[in-house]
């Protein structure tokens, strides 16, 4: 049964649907909400003995839950945003639980430039660095300027500059050498009052077309951002998801003219150290995937590479539909694909 502590916010052996964007039953064994860093101070004091029991859960929009997940959760919905002008810049820290869209929005909203390419990305302000958001060219490294966090095991509080986050693709110190070990309290992002638009990732420019130059502003990128995603990804309140499921896989120069001397049609963009990203969604659908259902677990119908829960598919369903996905590309191109998505409970990629 669960039971709701007034004083710490502490919610024992909850059921989690309601808590994971693929809206996924499962439980877990406590989950503590904190609104403030003394709160996380003074509760971690008294229970960081059990600090390897800990799992830190941000928005749930980048999570697959198995079954029961023998740990605690907690949470940092601290929230709050403040401005801080430099010249032409701005200095944006934003608690861990603020909404990423909301902040997107309130920031543009203020004239303030840089976020309108992460339009529409769910989840919260403290996960974003954990991942390095990114969308429509844009990633948050690019904006980012440090972040705060607890250690779980000690309670001390640090500040971590973006070169210590060590960022790359969908990827940051938090979910390599420190993963687990932090959560994250607040992220600082420099932002501008002066547009530097960030135009040229596919679909923008076609969707701006029919304005003109001095129609281009962050709030029209950041409309077009919200068309294009509206259209392609499924509203997780409508249909269980946690976005891309998959990374987009990497793979070296002579493996890409291989498979491009293969499939001619195989879209994939060079990376800056002379590899290839090829897109996941793109292989996925040319499997013959897109759309393809396991009872309640199914691959999106207009974005492959997002899994898609139709009512009542367990985290084993969802799990079971990926791995037989990412077998048919290896079978059909040769190419490893994995999860984007934290997997938690009783079974792992
Ligand atoms: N494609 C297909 N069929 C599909 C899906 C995609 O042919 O079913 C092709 C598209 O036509 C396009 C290419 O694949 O040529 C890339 O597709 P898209 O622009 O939709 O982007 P993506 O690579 O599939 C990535 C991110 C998204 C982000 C978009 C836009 C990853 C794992 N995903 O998707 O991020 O919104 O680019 O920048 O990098 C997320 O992380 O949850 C997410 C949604």
């Amino acid at each position: 049964m669960a039971y709701l502590s007034k004083e710490l916010n502490l919610v024992q052996k909850t059921r989690l649907k309601k808590l994971n964007s693929f809206g996924i039953e499962a439980s877990c064994e406590q989950l503590v909400s904190f609104h403030s860093e003394a709160e996380i101070s003074s509760w971690l004091a008294l229970n960081n003995n059990q600090s390897e029991r800990f799992f830190v859960l941000g928005g749930g929009s980048n999570l697959l839950l198995i079954g029961h997940v023998p740990y605690i959760l907690l949470q940092a919905n601290i929230q709050g945003v403040e401005y801080q002008e430099q010249g032409d810049d701005v200095l944006v820290k934003a608690g861990a639980g603020v909404n990423w869209h909301q902040l997107v929005m309130q920031t543009l909203d203020k004239g303030y430039c840089g976020l309108e390419n992460l339009s529409l990305i769910p989840g919260n302000v403290g996960a974003a660095p954990i991942q390095n958001i990114g969308a429509y060219g844009v990633e948050l490294k690019d904006l980012f300027v440090e972040l705060e966090a607890i250690e779980l095991a000690t309670g001390d509080k640090l500040v971590f500059a973006h070169q210590e986050c060590d960022f790359a693709y969908r990827h940051s110190i938090f979910k390599g050498a420190l993963k687990g070990q932090y959560i994250i309290t607040s992220v600082s992002l420099k932002l501008s009052k002066i547009p530097k638009l960030k135009l040229d990732y596919g679909p923008i420019r076609n969707e701006l077309s029919h304005l003109s130059d001095s129609g281009i502003t962050p709030k029209a990128v950041s409309e077009a951002v919200i068309k294009i995603r509206s259209s392609k990804l499924p509203d997780p309140e409508e249909l269980g998801n946690a976005g891309s499921f998959f990374k987009n896989p990497i793979v070296s120069a002579s493996s890409y003219q291989q498979l491009k001397q293969q499939f001619p049609e195989l879209v994939a963009f060079e990376i800056a150290d002379g590899r290839y990203k090829l897109a996941a969604g793109w292989l996925i659908d040319q499997a013959g995937l897109k759309g393809y259902r396991l009872g309640d677990a199914g691959v999106h119908k207009k974005q492959a590479l997002v899994l898609v829960n139709y009512g009542d598919a367990s985290g084993k369903d969802i799990l079971s539909l990926a791995r037989f996905v990412a077998k048919t590309i290896d079978e059909k191109f040769g190419v490893t694909i994995e999860p984007e998505v934290w997997i938690l409970g009783e079974a792992s990629w």
